[in-house]
């Protein structure tokens, strides 16, 4: 807003700036002092400016909004926030794409991130997920050279479809996501019509400990809508941000956008027999099965007032959960637990739980003290050790993890390997100008590819998932269709 008289600027210690124009010189034509201490101190922190970026997930946009419980699920989980009907919690979203820098283009095909910060009264819950509900890779030890073929090659520093579709092509277990993301679904028309997916199986335990395996849905009230290749290539250099200012609109005009919360829940002995592996993230759970129970709804009704402060210092891990939500030993979500607490510490620091966006609104009572940017009262001076006599933040037993019995040889173990029965079945399952759809896709992407042993190891797959879905992209790649029947 104008305002006919503002307040006085000052330094960063609060004294009067005399002169934020023209820098202290000695005299008109003289060099400039270094006695300017204002100037120092706004060239120094403007250097100072920016953080790391992600090093995934870097270009997004985040909205606040809230989450309204609209059916009983009291007798799966015991988590505070989903304790009955008609409870309300604040929430944070963030929205993004995964594999381009912070400026890159919104509509690029990739999965978008969906990540939600919910703040409840027993503490944070986050929801790390994407619009889809499988992943490339289900070991997390392999996250780190998946990531690599995703980014810029170390010598043309472009990005490399022989590395692409190498590491797709010699980690089958990516044909599902990888048919999910070649898909009309690959370029979500907006972030508001796309649904999400906790991808995972994650665990629930109820008031009296019996756990439940638990698939979460957000499913968007404003439907599906995706974008052709064509129109995304249009988009990404007209405006860049495009799916940001969609959603940046819609919240101002008063349409906020909403996702209904299902999830499916297995029972727990179920779930270990289950016919397909349920900690395997490349696999889905039938609905047919597991039939969606609603849980409640999700409503983005609020900009950022600043994007720094709350979008790019938001901090979400899959490992924030409060009492009634744990981990499933799924391989990819243990390495996730980690993986994503210490990317805080370094890209935003070891304090960065206190900051305003990523701090509990029911507080937070712990020892830990000191280090960079410790920005609240650091635990005044109370008592700084536990167990203590003094009275300080003691545990709730009734907190604890509820465990389940493992056994088990130590090794390094493989899930199994049906890699083609879900990625066939969802190529046969769609319409025909999709399939067609996701055929030209591919033959597009995989045009890149410069050595044709990459192409056949990979045409293998598609071949194996259906054989019309392989023979289809070798026609349209020019390769022999005989070359990839083994
Ligand atoms: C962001 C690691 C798999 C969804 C990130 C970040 C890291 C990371 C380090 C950046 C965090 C930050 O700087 O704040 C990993 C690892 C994975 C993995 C090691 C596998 C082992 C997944 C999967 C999903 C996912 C399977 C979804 C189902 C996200 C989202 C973000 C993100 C949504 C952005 C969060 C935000 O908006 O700040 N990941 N990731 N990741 N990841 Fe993952």
């Amino acid at each position: 807003m104008l305002e006919e008289k503002g307040k006085t600027l000052t330094t960063a210690q609060g004294a009067p700036v005399g002169d934020n124009q023209n820098s202290l010189s000695a005299g008109n034509l003289g060099p400039v002092l270094i006695q300017d201490v204002h100037l120092l101190e706004k060239l120094a922190h403007f250097n100072r400016e920016r953080v790391p970026e992600r090093v995934v997930h870097a270009k997004g946009f985040g909205a606040h909004g809230y989450f309204k419980v609209t059916n009983d699920v009291s007798r799966y989980t015991k988590a505070d926030f989903l304790s009955e009907v008609g409870k309300e919690t604040p929430m944070f979203a963030r929205f993004s794409t995964v594999a381009g820098e912070a400026g890159s283009a919104d509509t690029l095909r990739d999965p978008r991130g969906f990540a939600l910060k919910f703040y409840t009264d027993e503490g944070n819950f986050d929801m790390v997920g994407n619009n889809t509900p499988v992943f490339f890779i289900r070991d997390a030890i392999k996250f780190p050279d998946f990531i690599h073929t995703q980014k810029r090659d170390p010598k043309t520093h472009r990005k490399n479809a022989d590395a692409v579709w190498d590491f797709w092509s010699l980690s089958p277990e990516s044909l599902h996501q990888v048919t999910v993301l070649m898909s009309d679904r690959g370029i979500p028309a907006t972030f508001r019509n796309m649904h999400g997916y906790g991808s995972h199986t994650y665990m629930w335990v109820n008031e009296n400990n019996e756990q439940f395996w638990i698939k979460y849905h957000f499913r968007t009230n404003q439907g599906i809508k995706n974008l052709s290749a064509e129109l995304a290539e249009q988009l990404a250099g007209e405006n860049p941000d495009c799916h940001g200012q969609d959603l940046y609109n819609a919240i101002e005009a008063g349409d906020f956008p909403s996702w209904t919360l299902s999830v499916q829940v297995i029972p727990f002995e179920e779930g270990l027999n289950y016919k397909t592996n349920i900690f395997d993230v490349t696999r889905t759970v039938s609905q047919k099965d597991y039939p969606l129970i609603e849980v409640g709804q999700m409503v983005l009704n609020r900009n950022p007032e600043n994007y720094f402060a709350e979008v790019e210092q938001a901090t979400f891990s899959p490992g924030n959960f409060v009492p009634g939500i744990q981990a499933s030993p799924d391989k990819l979500l243990q390495g996730r637990l980690f993986g994503y607490g210490d990317a805080h510490r370094h890209r935003v620091g070891t304090n960065s739980a206190i900051l305003p966006i990523n701090s509990p609104k029911s507080g937070a009572n712990t020892y830990q003290r000191d280090g960079a940017m410790r920005s609240d009262s650091n635990g005044g001076s109370s008592v700084y050790y536990e167990p203590n006599s003094f009275n300080g933040p003691k545990e709730e037993p009734a907190a604890k993890q509820v465990g389940h019995e493992i056994t088990g040889q130590i090794g390094n173990y493989s899930y199994d390997d049906d890699f083609y029965s879900q990625p066939g079945d969802l190529y046969r399952l769609l319409p025909v100008d999709e399939q067609q759809n996701l055929v030209d896709n591919i033959v597009a992407n995989m045009s890149g590819v410069t050595q044709e042993a990459i192409k056949i190891r990979q045409l293998k797959h598609f071949y194996k998932a259906d054989p019309s879905y392989g023979e289809r992209i070798a026609k349209g790649l020019g390769i022999d269709i005989e070359k990839i029947k083994e």
